[in-house]
């Protein structure tokens, strides 16, 4: 299995919130190369369905083409979240710790500071003692899912689970992979027994995956910071590089330097098949115009974990959220749903990568082909 997944130089990144749709990883699949279901904040069920339809769409496309090639890989991806997230020291995740208390303070806080822009739009926003920190996700019935179902890739992001369930995904015959973001949370991953590491370097669209979510987000470039992932895990384990990698020469570069694949996010967010909203597209239209927005930023007003997005209204405005994820997701969902409903691009999550301006709006396998014609051509 490791084999048919690294005979795809160029994975299609997961990407939660819709991007990541069936219709897209059908066609990458189709293709040959891997792709991700993102079953962060996905019901379990929803994922299940999701899984089993994607695996039908690859198989028909292929068979519609009159083709005998096998499917590339679907993976899943999981949010670890906090109460199985083996990075953050048991006494911060106690209910009745400090920690707890202050961070319950610093949300409310925050919270007064989003109550007037609330007001004009006309929703309400959660009590902060409506707010979960210990919200799962379905950890375990997604984990069970896994077994049940044989899927045969699923990736971490957000954390280090416990090494038992990497024993148990093992045994179930599924690879796993942890995304990691500094030397120290890749030995980590390997000692707790990650197959495959994605090394997500600064200029990633979307989630940092901090592991420990107060921890601040490195700033060492993709390259640099895979030379010395290499260096900390030894030869073996495969790196995926992901962020900001939008051409076949960076892609021909990353393998070059030791990846064993890449993978791209936000090269597909504006392909026809993503589920990426409305709202999101016209922001990225007009990066991808110069129109209007075009930096990127990283910032925690919106979930409360670091996240890079195109740096909009609401970004500059809020520079003060704490780190409280998920609690701020569950408390700006009112606002980024109203935002999403009027189209306006100032007041959303916006997540892409410092490439945006390069993201096109064409078909999949085409941005699939872009991003490996010069590895098939070798001109690298
Ligand atoms: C809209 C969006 C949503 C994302 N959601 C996830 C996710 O659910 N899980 C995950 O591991 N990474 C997520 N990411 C990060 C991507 O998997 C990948 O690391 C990143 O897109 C690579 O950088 P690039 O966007 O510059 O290609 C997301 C990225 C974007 C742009």
């Amino acid at each position: 299995m490791m084999t048919r997944l690294l005979s795809s130089p160029v994975w299609a990144a997961p990407m939660a919130g819709g991007p990541s749709s069936v219709e897209l990883a059908a066609t990458i699949t189709a293709e040959g190369a891997t792709a991700f279901l993102a079953g962060g904040m996905r019901p379990v069920g929803q994922l299940i369905e999701d899984y089993r339809a994607a695996s039908a769409g690859a198989g028909s496309a292929l068979a519609a083409a009159g083709s005998t090639q096998e499917p590339g890989v679907i993976g899943v991806n999981l949010f670890v979240p906090e109460p199985a997230n083996t990075a953050i020291p048991t006494e911060r995740k106690a209910p009745d710790s400090e920690a707890r208390r202050a961070r319950a303070e610093a949300l409310s806080a925050y919270r007064e500071t989003l109550l007037e822009e609330a007001h004009a739009a006309e929703v309400e926003l959660p009590e902060v003692s409506d707010l979960n920190p210990d919200d799962t996700d379905d950890w375990d019935e997604k984990l069970d899912a896994a077994v049940a179902e044989s899927w045969p890739l699923i990736t971490f992001t957000f954390g280090l689970p416990a090494p038992q369930v990497f024993d148990r995904l093992r045994a179930a015959g599924t690879l796993t992979g942890v995304t990691v973001t500094t030397p120290a949370e890749a030995q980590a991953a390997v000692r707790h027994g990650a197959d495959l590491l994605t090394v997500q370097g600064p200029n990633a669209g979307g989630h940092r995956s901090l592991h420990d979510p107060q921890a601040d987000p490195g700033q060492t470039p993709l390259l640099d910071l895979l030379a010395e992932i290499r260096f900390v895990v030894g030869p073996d384990i495969p790196l995926i590089a992901a962020g900001g990698i939008m051409n076949s020469g960076q892609v021909a570069e990353a393998l070059k330097l030791g990846a064993a694949a890449v993978q791209c996010g936000t090269a597909f967010l504006r392909t026809p098949e993503a589920g990426t909203t409305p709202t999101h597209r016209l922001a990225l239209e007009q990066a991808a115009a110069r129109m209007n927005l075009t930096r990127t930023s990283l910032t925690r007003a919106y979930s409360g974990r670091w996240a890079r997005g195109i740096e909009n209204r609401f970004q500059r405005d809020h520079k003060d959220a704490p780190a409280a994820y998920p609690e701020i997701n569950q408390l700006t969902a009112p606002l980024r749903a109203a935002a999403q409903r009027r189209d306006d691009v100032e007041s959303t999550s916006l997540w892409a990568g410092v490439g945006v301006a390069k993201a096109e709006a064409k078909p999949a396998a085409e941005v699939l082909r872009d991003l490996t014609e010069t590895l098939i051509f070798g001109n690298k």
